[in-house]
């Protein structure tokens, strides 16, 4: 197949690049211009490459390769430590691999203290636009000022280093203070996503023994106020172990505050307790960060636990090459705290690379559908960090949306959280970064911390890809039987060797850890997800081969949405499961087999998918709930997933020898 040299309008450039890629980078060769890539390729432009941090790139991992320790132990030396370590990594437990050992930090300091010794102490850390246009900015000196008299507050109540927060807002700077004053006491903050419903926020209370709550009184949501206080409250009627209740005041509705319980944020930050020093706690590198809650396979959402030292130097390193963040450069991630990619790269990664970071209440679309390219005109995005199904979903409105507005300030661009489709990808490319800007498709998940198959700016693209992994990682695709396929065959996706963001342990459950990834293929990490890989090398993720379904890029597990039906009286038993969709990606479809003595109605269908919403959360709600009589199980009772969905899709449903009937 023909190499698309591409960079239309811009021929020159793009050929000089090639060259200079063959000349700078050694290695397999793979960028050389006597071995071509097959499919169709795109190449970086003389401009991205001459500035970037990953000029050097395969260098870079050839030396990683090498040694693997020596790469993360220079990575480090660039962040701040109380006390360096004794070891980069020790493995003499694993799958429980701990890195920096012996290492004193804080990922606090970093993310703060250390710039505001310096001149970025009057740098914008943070800015921030809410749906209904407020707007709000903070420099590193008042993020870390807020943050220290929030984590004061908490202290005043009690919380000591090791006790669990949970916070649970909507896209609000707030909640980034409450994460990093939780960091700086040592406290371990559990971020509950703000679309999460009763249910859902109560499970996750209740496992992490939370003793103070961090809520907001509501939230907007294209328009609508989401309310989180009055959520919050039902949920806390059935979780114990919550002391405190710390209401933020968004939107100003009228909500319920408990006496002796719930209090004001804006009247405690008032307070003369709310020091603006407060001591940052020294922990050991290998202390919890964070537990952030995801979904699994089977039953409950798994507690996944991150550190100080080995999650701080990944997330830096990773954003620094891949997005290639400079000192003047703003950056946008349009994630939701309230998942990995929010917690990585809208909080901890640009800070911890001093760089100014946006961020958007509202949705893409709210008011108009300029919403998003009218605020990388005015704020002057440089790099930008979303997701298919927005791009897909922005797409719909065409290219004279986006063609209204300036946005040559960007530089490069980025998408997470599922496989793109290569009509969005070149969409993206073309109509938003007008030929000029990469596109980084970062794999990743909420276990890895970090991103592991990505490219970087200077390397060759292919639409669809996130090429390959990061320095310093081996990933393979493998058989039933853990050997790696050949190329282009499908196969499961694996990790073969450590990396310092990863996932330490499930929160209580170390059990469940060995068991979920380290026990289908002895040695190696199990990502629950299938890819190929080509004759470049390049790795093309295709999917969850799990009972986990990605609705809009969020991970939801089948398991959660059964049971959240189930909890319905009227309902017996149920299943689902995820069918393509256009904007979401995937939708959810649900089977439900009614108790006797209840009638099937399309108003009792309606009434099921807006329960999953209360007890869940919106994303959660079905789009279709179908009523079966039965549903096809395995002789040992396990529904048949995959059965249903070759039904729905009209496909021919494999082996189905172990079906019971
Ligand atoms: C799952 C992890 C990590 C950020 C957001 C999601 C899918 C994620 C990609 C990508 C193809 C992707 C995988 C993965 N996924 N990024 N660039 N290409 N698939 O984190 O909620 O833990 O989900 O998201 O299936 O296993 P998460």
């Amino acid at each position: 197949m023909a190499v698309n040299k591409l960079a239309t309008g811009r021929d020159k450039a793009g050929e000089k690049a090639t060259l200079q890629l063959s000349k700078d980078i050694k290695g397999e060769g793979i960028m050389s211009e006597e071995k071509k890539l097959t499919g169709e390729v795109f190449y970086p432009s003389e401009a991205v490459i001459t500035r970037a941090h990953a000029k050097n790139w395969e260098e870079i991992c050839e030396e990683a390769e090498e040694d693997l320790e020596g790469f993360w132990a220079k990575e480090a030396n660039e962040l701040h430590w109380f006390k360096k370590w004794d070891k980069v990594l020790d493995d003499s437990q694993k799958p429980f691999y701990k890195w920096f050992t012996g290492a004193k930090t804080n990922i606090v300091y970093n993310c703060l203290d250390r710039h505001t010794q310096t001149y970025r102490r009057n740098k914008l850390a943070l800015i921030w636009e809410g749906e209904n246009g407020e707007f709000r900015s903070f420099s590193y000196f008042a993020l870390r000022r807020d943050t220290c008299r929030f984590a004061s507050i908490l202290k005043s109540l009690g919380v000591q280093k090791g006790d669990r927060v949970t916070i649970y807002m909507g896209r609000i700077p707030e909640l980034v203070i409450a994460m990093l004053a939780c960091a700086r006491i040592g406290a371990i903050h559990s971020v509950v996503y703000g679309g999460f419903s009763v249910e859902a926020l109560h499970e996750r209370l209740e496992d992490s023994q939370s003793k103070v709550l961090v809520v907001a009184d509501g939230s907007y949501q294209r328009g609508k106020i989401v309310h989180l206080k009055q959520i919050a409250d039902e949920a806390l009627q059935r979780a114990a172990t919550v002391e405190s209740v710390l209401v933020v005041k968004r939107t100003g509705e009228e909500v319920n505050m408990e006496a002796g319980r719930d209090m004001w944020y804006h009247e405690l930050m008032n307070l003369p307790i709310a020091g603006t020093t407060c001591h940052i706690e020294v922990m050991d590198a290998e202390d919890p960060l964070f537990i952030l809650y995801t979904s699994g396979t089977t039953g409950k959402p798994k507690a996944i636990l991150h550190t100080h030292g080995g999650y701080m130097v990944g997330v830096y390193s990773t954003l620094k090459y891949v997005f290639d963040v400079h000192e003047e450069d703003r950056y946008w991630c349009s994630a939701d705290p309230g998942w990995i990619t929010g917690h990585s790269y809208i909080v901890y990664g640009p800070l911890l690379n001093g760089t100014t970071s946006f961020m958007y209440e509202g949705a893409p679309t709210h008011p108009f559908p300029n919403r998003w390219w009218q605020m990388i005109e005015k704020y002057g995005i440089n790099l930008l960090y979303t997701a298919p199904t927005a791009i897909r979903g922005l797409m719909r409105y065409g290219e004279a949306w986006p063609n209204r507005y300036d946005l040559s300030s960007l530089r490069i661009l980025g998408s997470v959280g599922e496989p793109i489709n290569p009509e969005a990808w070149k969409w993206y490319y073309r109509v938003i970064g007008k030929e000029r800007c990469p596109i980084m498709d970062t794999w990743w998940q909420t276990e890895t911390g970090m991103f592991m198959i990505t490219p970087v700016p200077t390397m060759p693209l292919k639409p669809g890809s996130g090429t390959r992994p990061f320095a310093g990682l081996k990933m393979d695709v493998v058989n039933e039987g853990g050997e790696p396929v050949g190329p282009n065959e499908e196969g499961y996706l694996v990790i073969k060797n450590p990396w310092p963001a990863m996932i330490r342990t499930i929160y209580k459950d170390p059990g469940r850890y060995v068991e979920q990834y380290w026990s289908r293929f002895p040695g190696m990490y199990m990502t629950g997800d299938s890819a190929r890989k080509d004759e470049d090398g390049y790795f093309w993720v295709i999917g969850r081969v799990d009972d986990v379904i990605k609705v809009s890029g969020y991970r939801l597990g089948t398991a959660e949405i059964e049971s959240a039906l189930v909890s319905h009286p009227a309902v017996a038993e149920a299943a689902a499961i995820g069918l393509p969709h256009e904007v979401k990606g995937n939708a959810i479809y649900s089977y439900v087999m009614l108790k006797s003595g209840f009638e099937k109605s399309d108003q009792l269908a309606e009434e099921l998918r807006q329960h999953v919403g209360h007890e869940m959360g919106p994303i959660a709600k079905p789009e279709k709930v179908e009523f079966v009589d039965s549903l096809p199980k395995t002789r040992s009772g396990k529904i048949m997933r995959r059965v249903l969905k070759a039904k729905a899709l009209g496909q021919d449903p494999g082996n189905i020898s172990t079906l019971e009937e």
